[in-house]
């Protein structure tokens, strides 16, 4: 796909570059995508309708038989399994110091407080030895998030949750074709949540999906993804709780079903591109990697750490000379406990070392399906050049 042209970089000297913009994230939307869509629109029927249902069938089956359900958003899927789990005013909820803002806000949203724990340095995800002392008497939750991909340890997170009486909400928005122990993220576990923004291993233009057993609880995440609003086997409609709007349309669910039969390949040639960062990602000073253990992982993101107390400049300056070289790189993310609103809500500044150090130091490289193994040489190759320009005591 052709560049923006608003997105045409300036190379160091100000000309423009001839290598074409690199961005951080890009889906990879093929021509019969773009026909399933066009028939959709053509069709007359372009809400929620035969192509939802399909794709929901196809989830179903993807993850071993449980219940799929659609929604606009990650974030909607998640409100509504706080809800459907009865998650509200005075309840806690565990969650990681460190994800995007969505994971916490979503527990503000239903009334409960999100109490945040440390990540680990080499996974990113939540540490699970600090969740079991950060149980109360008020803790209705944890939500864990897969980081960038990696899965978290189910059976010790489910071991917490079991003998503890709580339960879990897995944030698996990175996570579509995770594995933990040979088992697909979602395939087991209690509500498991998904997104399908287009930066996601696979997308729906925007959308969600949650996955659970129970047929009850379904009913009522309808109730919440559509109004409230039950239908009577007279063909009447009764409407039970003040619901909100977040079903899927047709269009998105016809992306959806183009993409899920090539998301294992998808997931292949990122765990490709991600050994080739490993193998040629060298610079002076170095950043510090990704755990390399990649059992299970999507990469659906990599992410090192700048070594920043080595650097004569900022993370805002490496981002600006990359984008300079034709290259997009992103910040996922700063510690959710420094953002404004966490703070103004009384959390600690301080705290949770492990997120405060990532949200300092993280960079998100270019990683998606389409790369060549050239454009890895030439992030790599940039990273270099911007770092040896960087290098504290050496050349600016
Ligand atoms: C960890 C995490 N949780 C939740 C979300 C929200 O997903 P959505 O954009 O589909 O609402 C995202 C999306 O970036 C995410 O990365």
């Amino acid at each position: 796909m052709a560049p923006e042209p608003s997105h045409k970089p300036l190379s160091a000297s100000g000309a423009a570059q001839d290598e074409p913009y690199l961005p951080f994230a890009r889906p990879s939307l093929d021509e019969d995508t773009i026909e399933a869509v066009a028939d959709v629109l053509r069709s007359g029927w372009i809400t929620t309708g035969a192509r939802t249902r399909a794709f929901e069938a196809a989830l179903s089956e993807y993850f071993g038989g449980r219940i799929a359900m659609t929604f606009t958003s990650a974030t909607a899927a998640l409100e509504a399994a706080l809800l459907v789990a009865g998650i509200g005013p005075g309840d806690e909820v565990i969650t990681p110091a460190m994800s995007f803002a969505a994971t916490a806000n979503v527990i503000l949203r239903v009334g409960a407080e999100p109490v945040f724990v440390d990540v680990k340095l080499a996974s990113r995800n939540i540490d699970l030895d600090q969740v079991e002392a950060a149980i109360t008497s008020r803790t209705r939750a944890i939500l864990p998030v897969h980081f960038a991909g990696r899965p978290v340890d189910l059976d010790r997170l489910y071991e917490i949750a079991r003998r503890r009486g709580v339960r879990v909400i897995e944030d698996a928005a990175q996570a579509m074709g995770s594995t933990w122990r040979g088992q697909r993220i979602g395939a087991r576990g209690d509500l498991v949540v998904f997104s399908f923004h287009p930066n996601k291993n696979m997308t729906t233009i925007e959308g969600g999906a949650l996955v659970l057993d129970s047929a009850e609880e379904a009913k009522l995440a309808e109730l919440h993804r559509f109004h409230g609003i039950r239908r009577t086997p007279e063909g009447d409609i009764d409407v039970e709780l003040a619901g909100g709007k977040s079903n899927l349309t047709d269009v998105a669910a016809a992306v959806g079903l183009a993409q899920l039969p090539r998301l294992d390949a998808f997931n292949a040639r990122r765990r490709e591109l991600a050994a080739l960062y490993f193998a040629r990602l060298n610079a002076d000073p170095q950043p510090a990697l990704p755990a390399r253990d990649d059992a299970g992982h999507n990469w659906h993101m990599f992410n090192p750490l700048l070594a920043l107390g080595r650097m004569t400049i900022g993370r805002g300056e490496f981002i600006r000379r990359m984008h300079e070289r034709g290259i997009g790189v992103g910040v996922h993310y700063p510690a959710l406990h420094e953002l404004a609103l966490y703070r103004r809500l009384g959390h600690a500044r301080h705290g949770h070392p492990n997120a405060e150090r990532i949200g300092r130091e993280t960079v998100t490289l270019p990683l998606f399906p389409a790369m060549a193994d050239s454009d890895v040489e030439r992030v790599c190759g940039a990273v270099r050049e911007v770092l040896a320009g960087a290098k504290a005591g050496g050349a600016a």
